[in-house]
């Protein structure tokens, strides 16, 4: 990725970590190649530098203790909140301390993950779509760590041509065609709907005749599914990309299922829906680990389009004008 874009992403917010692997206090994640280390529990979470100041361990593998972390390797404490190291075990009672802290980074816990910014935000905080209301339960998925770039994965996501040869284990024999669509943009937000006509369905999950597929994406790379049946129950599929690495070219794959009132009362199962997105994504992981070039290139001419890419070109269309946009605010 060029320096434009590299600087954007550091004043993005990413998800780091599902918040239940703070169970232990301590879980840890890159954004860009930084290591950040999250501690705390689920009402109060720091996101701080993931080495330590003295001699630079990987604080992941300290623990909590009440709400500061102690480092592995001398014990220093540093506070929830602030990073500020309160307390450091070899020194005398009494003795002057150095003034050490940890660096830390604005944290939100949302969606069950916890999410951070390299710098100061650039963009709102990103939130799924309007439709979620009180009546939804939404889960995170175990995340992935796949040798690709954050746009190639969210364009295998909204990519319906791909369904009858990836998925046909878990969806069925899907129909190959696909009608046109129209893609509607609102601020960062891309969104298209589209139908589903399947002829058979291996899963009580895969979705059936007479379905209907609001796709939406919010930029640089929340993207969402929600799939209403026609008796009126919704579920919800999203993907979150992570760049851990400095060059784009790796992510850290997070993900959400989500049911709606309707079909929680209808007896709809989280955990099997979970079970069964999974499934899905994991048929996802050799072709996406597996193109060339790993990210999407942004410019159109370098490969070939038809009707049914149409979001993916709108998507590298808006994609370029948010660089654009970083590029003359910054
Ligand atoms: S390296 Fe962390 S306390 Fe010494
Ligand atoms: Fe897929």
């Amino acid at each position: 990725m060029d320096q434009i874009e590299y600087n954007l992403l550091r004043h993005t917010w990413f998800p780091l970590a599902r918040l239940d692997d703070l169970k232990d206090g301590v879980a840890s994640g890159h954004i860009l190649g930084e290591e950040l280390v999250v501690y705390g529990d689920g009402g109060n979470v720091t996101v701080a530098q993931g080495h330590c100041p003295h001699r630079g361990v990987a604080l992941r593998l300290g623990r909590t203790r009440g709400d500061t972390l102690e480092c592995p390797y001398h014990g220093w404490l540093f506070a929830g909140g602030t990073g500020r190291c309160v307390r450091i075990p070899s020194l005398p009672d009494g003795t002057g301390k150095p003034n050490a802290s940890l660096r830390t980074f604005p944290t939100r816990i949302a969606y069950g993950l916890v999410w951070s910014c390299l710098e100061e935000p650039f963009l709102p905080f990103p939130r799924l779509p309007r439709y979620i209301d009180d009546s939804w339960r939404i889960a995170p998925g175990s995340p992935y760590s796949l040798r690709c770039g954050m746009r190639q994965l969210t364009e295998n996501f909204r990519d319906k041509a791909h369904f009858p040869f990836v998925h046909a284990g878990t969806m069925g024999d899907v129909e190959t065609t696909v009608a046109p669509y129209r893609v509607l943009q609102d601020g960062w937000e891309l969104s298209w709907s589209s139908s589903w006509r399947s002829a058979n369905t291996p899963s009580r999950f895969a979705t059936e005749p007479g379905h209907r597929l609001d796709y939406h994406v919010t930029l640089p790379m929340f993207a969402s599914i929600r799939v209403t049946s026609p008796s009126g129950g919704q579920r919800l599929v999203a993907q979150l990309a992570t760049p851990v690495t400095s060059d784009g070219q790796r992510v850290r794959q997070f993900w959400l299922a989500g049911v709606d009132g309707v079909s929680i009362d209808q007896g709809a199962d989280l955990a099997d829906i979970l079970d069964y997105e999974r499934q899905v994504f994991e048929e996802d992981h050799p072709i996406v680990e597996n193109q060339l070039p790993a990210e999407a290139p942004l410019d159109l001419h370098s490969q070939v389009h038809t009707g049914a890419d149409k979001f993916s070109i709108a998507y590298r269309r808006r994609y370029a004008e948010l660089l654009e946009e970083y590029k003359t605010r910054a």
